[in-house]
């Protein structure tokens, strides 16, 4: 591999859905016959860059490594390594991805990982860039469809909760936007919807979606209930997340008028969002797909480090040094050797980072 075709996973869109679909496959059958894999990455080495909390991703990360015999490195505390001296992203990746074979990041700024991705001499998973996208939640949550509902097509998906902020809904939503006949009802408050840019690409596949602002509506439908926690963090405010805490909660009652079939998904951590007493309802999968998240990790390692699937270049846009991305939480406007790039849609710019778009004056 050279430096410019690592299989880097910045967004899911870097890999044809063929991959998709043969990493959720790998991931089966490793979960089926666990014993073919001990030993398959021996003397192989991750990196993780944690400068955000995580218990899952993390964890399924190192447990996916160290199950196939690899070892780990890394920080997830940046207090305790030299980011905490002003060291950049670009420095930082340059010399952790000289020390490992794989780079799992996860950043609180949108499109930070690409940015590592540029710099690495390793290949560079994201784990979570912002409020931006979490390509292996959706794995995970590809392989917990496959596995459950038996398909990703035909299926009729509500998401609930935070869908501005919430990662995991943006990346599961192009994902889903790829296969055949998939409805979207997005369940939000008027502050919390889904960004511009998905709708726009929902659209251009030619998908519905209809937004609702209550559960209640929305339960009888769906083949799929995602639940999503509101993101504290991401708010400017604490006045501005009070006014949005505590708005959604999938409880006993709501789930008697969902179908028997009716799947009840979610990334975790839960808040308040999916009460306690929904946990043993045969339809509440959100532990379980917390589990199938260790087996797609364990697949992803082994197809990245066998070099095992095409990539597109990290960049395909026009750089354009002096136009500035107006998205204040995207990278570019914190690292300043970065390289300002951009997609021209006639006049109208999309960052080549944060997906942000911006009318050429
Ligand atoms: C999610 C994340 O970090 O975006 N968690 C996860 O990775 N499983 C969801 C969240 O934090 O709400």
């Amino acid at each position: 591999m050279t430096k410019n075709n690592f299989p880097h996973l910045i967004d899911l869109d870097n890999y044809p859905v063929s991959s998709w679909d043969s990493i959720t496959n790998l991931a089966i059958d490793i979960k089926r016959n666990p014993h073919i894999y001990v030993g398959a990455c021996n003397g192989k080495i991750m990196g993780t860059l944690f400068y955000e909390p995580s218990t899952r991703t993390q964890m399924s990360f190192q447990s996916a490594m160290l199950r196939l015999g690899g070892g780990i490195i890394g920080f997830d505390n940046p207090a305790n390594s030299s980011v905490a001296k002003g060291e950049s992203i670009k420095d930082t990746t340059k010399i952790a991805s000289s020390y490992s074979d794989i780079i799992v990041m996860r950043h609180p700024l949108e499109g930070s990982v690409k940015a590592a991705a540029l710099t690495s001499d390793c290949p560079v998973v994201n784990a979570g860039d912002g409020g931006h996208l979490h390509p292996t939640q959706t794995l995970t949550d590809l392989l917990t469809l496959k596995a459950e509902k038996g398909t990703l097509s035909g299926l009729t998906v509500g998401f609930c909760g935070d869908l501005k902020n919430g990662r995991t809904v943006h990346s599961l939503l192009k994902a889903l936007c790829c296969y055949d006949n998939n409805k979207f009802v997005l369940i939000s408050t008027e502050e919390l919807k889904v960004p511009t840019y998905i709708k726009n690409r929902i659209s251009a596949s030619g998908k519905e979606y209809t937004e609702v602002n209550t559960l209640e509506e929305a339960i009888p439908s769906l083949d799929v209930l995602y639940m999503t926690r509101i993101q504290r963090e991401r708010f400017g405010s604490e006045e501005e997340y009070n006014s949005q805490k505590h708005v959604f909660c999938l409880d006993k009652k709501k789930m008697k008028a969902a179908g028997k079939d009716m799947i009840v998904m979610h990334p975790l951590p839960r808040v308040d969002e999916i009460a306690v007493e929904v946990d043993d309802d045969p339809r509440a999968l959100y532990f379980k797909q917390a589990n199938y998240g260790m087996y797609v990790r364990m697949s992803l390692i082994l197809s990245v480090l066998n070099e095992d699937i095409k990539t597109k270049p990290l960049l395909t846009g026009t750089k354009m040094p002096k136009v500035c991305c107006h998205n204040q939480k995207c990278i570019t406007n914190f690292e300043p050797s970065l390289p300002h790039s951009f997609r021209n849609y006639g006049g109208v710019l999309e960052c080549e980072y944060c997906d942000e778009r911006l009318l050429l004056e």
